[in-house]
């Protein structure tokens, strides 16, 4: 068996050929200068080697002409697909479509083990509250639940049904942990996130992954309380391996065991290796402070070599799981990269993906009336840009744009004008747009494309400023004021303040960044051929200053009310009056833009007859939830139905909503289903007062319904 296997091999092995293992490196300098290093047993991973040639080549070496012949794992950041790109990760949990986000991720394993890649570092699964931060486009957002969901999807497809399997690639779970809560949304800054919360919000969708087999872990840039990650005994010691039992590999993340210098928590190499790896790391990203000096650190006695022999053990296990000692080589002649499956796949997301956050008057989808569609907007033929960040791979070549996908599949249909108006999403040169408002005014609608570049979101690329960049606004309200229907559709990486753009549309299409296919996708949604149904995977705020919004908050002794004063109430000689005593800004009043879990569709739908098969349960049962679900609407659709729960007193403050369970449910027009969900109680289970994961009886209030906002209201009580 594996054990054996990897215990026969670790007795063969010097201490340098072991901490050899714990090396891996990104050959920026070319193969040739990595080959000696190799060839010595002085790597055990290579990261951003993408040419099968040169994956076999750097294979041979370490096979056929080390002195033990452990294969090298190659490893990649393959996010959101390979060469056929996926909708940022954000956009894919737009969907509430778990089986979607795994048949994306098995799209992205078979594209890139083609090319030799057996390790990705994904999925990201931090819990991000923060638009600003510009990894949010990366993330699941801001729910532990779906991140849960779609992080043990995303897993599944990368490594299939058996790691053994050439086409499986091994996940990563990053950022382990709370990378997402970055003060400020500053990338890389300090996390102050207490034990309970990291237990009850951040812990969760790494604890799904753990338990769905994910076979590598990374650890995240940020200090908790003071802590880096890195060097974070307690997350990876006691829990991830003590409770959790994991037997994977645990990466750093680039650089950061050095990195911990600069945090101030090491006061040289030395001692970032050190400390590093009895913090419970098994392979450094890069840095080689592993390299240069755990050898010393062993025979001084300051890492043991059990610690060392443990850590080459989950890398060795790995190594055996995928296969690699018995088949190391990739097949050079596969050609699988944007097979025409794989594409339809990528559309489908795509469509998935797309959440309709107004739609007036049914100014979509456009009927035959619209003979002639002005096609405006920076983002109308963004080949690269469409794609979103991390895409190292896909060629923009391959991207379809919606002004190319509208004049090819409906150019038979409606007359097209383009006219971008401006030349990119940060452009400030207004003279374009007067050409844009004329094309518009020669046009029976206004289809305008706005958003971010996806320069502008991702690692290293927060922002202070959520609103659209360049003179987008202006050229959206110049637009605006010609009064012909105006449709807006949006490709960011995070959640924007759009409020204005969409007081000023009549329809709106939030696209996230949609991904190679995004323009087919959008051309059908526009049509009527497919019907929206994403839901927003975070909070929309309407300004930045309400971040941190999200639905799941604590209640506060003093709730927001809406019977409040807002700013614009306030009487001019005001004098002392009282505003009212509640939690809420001024400026800001109650509410985001979009709540959590919200999208429209072409269609509407009822929920009605909301049942309980009892409202008395014991710890151990399992609550049965039924309700109707009725398309009142004109249109086939599919509602993506949400289960949320509020625990009403615990032993600590609860939030206000949790996210317990969500499906999708196709209906045709006039169609009722009786909907239901199993929620076993012990799902209610937090880490309480006493710092114990339970239930605590008493008494719940839950909701189904569209979004976090609204739905059928019921009760029941654990005792
Ligand atoms: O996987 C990434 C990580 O998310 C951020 N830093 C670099 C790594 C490897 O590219």
């Amino acid at each position: 068996d594996i054990e054996s296997r990897v215990n026969a091999l670790l007795e063969q092995m010097t201490l340098q050929e072991k901490i050899g293992q714990m090396n891996q490196l990104s050959p920026f300098g070319g193969l040739e200068e990595m080959a000696g290093f190799i060839r010595e047993g002085n790597v055990g991973s290579l990261l951003n080697l993408t040419d099968p040639e040169l994956v076999n080549k750097a294979q041979r070496i370490a096979v056929e002409e080390s002195h033990l012949g452990i294969p090298l794992l190659m490893s990649r950041d393959v996010i959101h697909g390979y060469k056929t790109i996926f909708p940022i990760p954000l956009g894919q949990a737009a969907t509430f479509n778990p089986q979607l986000v795994e048949d994306g991720a098995r799209v992205a394993a078979v594209e890139a083990s083609a090319d030799g890649i057996r390790w990705t570092f994904a999925p990201m699964i931090d819990i991000s509250r923060d638009p600003r931060w510009g990894r949010i486009a990366e993330s699941c957002g801001e729910d532990p639940y779906l991140s849960s969901v779609m992080g043990v999807a995303m897993v599944k497809g990368f490594q299939g049904d058996s790691l053994n399997n050439p086409t499986a690639v091994a996940a990563c779970a990053k950022h382990f942990v709370g990378y997402g809560a970055s003060e400020g949304g500053r990338d890389y800054n300090s996390t102050f996130i207490p034990e309970r919360q990291l237990r009850n919000v951040y812990f969760p969708p790494f604890e799904a992954a753990a338990k769905a087999g994910c076979a590598t872990f990374m650890t995240s840039f940020n200090d908790n309380d003071g802590i880096p990650s890195t060097g974070n005994s307690f997350i990876l010691k006691d829990v991830l391996r003590g409770e959790w039992n994991y037997d994977g590999l645990v990466v750093t993340d680039w650089a950061s065991s050095a990195e911990m210098i600069s945090h101030g928590f090491c006061k040289d190499e030395k001692e970032a290796a050190m400390k590093s790896v009895n913090a419970g790391i098994d392979m450094e990203m890069v840095s080689g402070t592993f390299i240069r000096n755990l050898e010393e650190l062993v025979k001084e006695k300051k890492v043991s070599e059990a610690a060392i022999d443990e850590a080459v053990r989950n890398i060795l296990r790995l190594k055996f799981r995928l296969g690699l000692f018995d088949n190391p080589y990739v097949d050079t002649d596969q050609q699988v990269k944007y097979a025409p499956t794989h594409l339809a796949k990528a559309k489908e997301a795509a469509e998935q993906s797309v959440i309709l956050l107004k739609n007036d008057r049914e100014t979509l989808p456009f009927t035959d009336k619209i003979r002639t569609l002005a096609v405006i907007g920076p983002l109308a033929d963004a080949a690269h840009d469409q794609m979103g960040t991390w895409v190292f791979d896909g060629e923009k070549e391959h991207t379809q744009t919606i002004l190319a996908a509208l004049t090819e599949m409906y150019g038979d249909k409606v007359r097209i004008i383009y006219e971008p108006g401006l030349g990119y999403s940060r452009d400030k040169h207004t003279a374009g747009i007067a050409k844009a408002v004329n094309a518009a005014m020669r046009a029976d609608a206004v289809l305008v494309c706005a958003g971010e570049e996806s320069i502008l979101s991702g690692e290293a690329h927060s922002l202070a400023d959520l609103h659209l960049q360049g003179a987008q606004s202006e050229l959206i309200a110049s637009l605006a004021k010609i009064g012909k229907p105006l449709v807006t559709v949006v490709m960011a990486g995070r959640p924007l303040t759009i409020g204005q753009e969409v007081e000023q549309s009549d329809a709106v299409l939030y696209a996230f960044h949609p991904g190679t296919m995004g323009g087919p996708a959008l051309a059908d949604l526009l049509f009527g051929k497919t019907v929206p149904s994403g839901k927003t995977p975070v909070t929309f705020p309407k300004m930045v200053g309400q971040i941190p919004v999200y639905y799941a908050h604590n209640n506060t002794g003093r709730p927001a009310s809406r019977q409040e004063t807002l700013i614009d109430d306030i009487p001019q000689e005001a004098g002392q009056t009282s505003l009212g005593c509640t939690s809420f800004y001024m400026d800001a009043g109650f509410d985001p833009l979009f709540p959590f879990g919200y999208g429209l569709s072409y269609t509407t739908f009822g929920y009605d007859n909301l049942q309980l098969a009892t409202n008395q349960l014991a710890v151990d049962g399992t609550l049965e939830i039924s309700f109707d679900l009725t398309n009142t609407g004109k249109y086939e659709g599919t509602e993506v139905v949400q289960l949320y729960v509020q625990d009403k007193a615990g032993s600590i403050t609860r939030p206000v909503k949790e996210l317990k369970g969500f499906r999708r449910i196709p209906l045709k027009q006039g169609e009722t289903k009786t909907v239901s969900f199993s929620l076993p109680v012990e799902e209610l289970a937090f880490w309480n007062i006493d710092r114990q994961r339970v239930v605590e009886p008493g008494e719940f209030n839950l909701w189904v319904g569209p979004n976090s906002a609204e739905g059928l209201q019921t009760t029941f009580t654990v005792k």
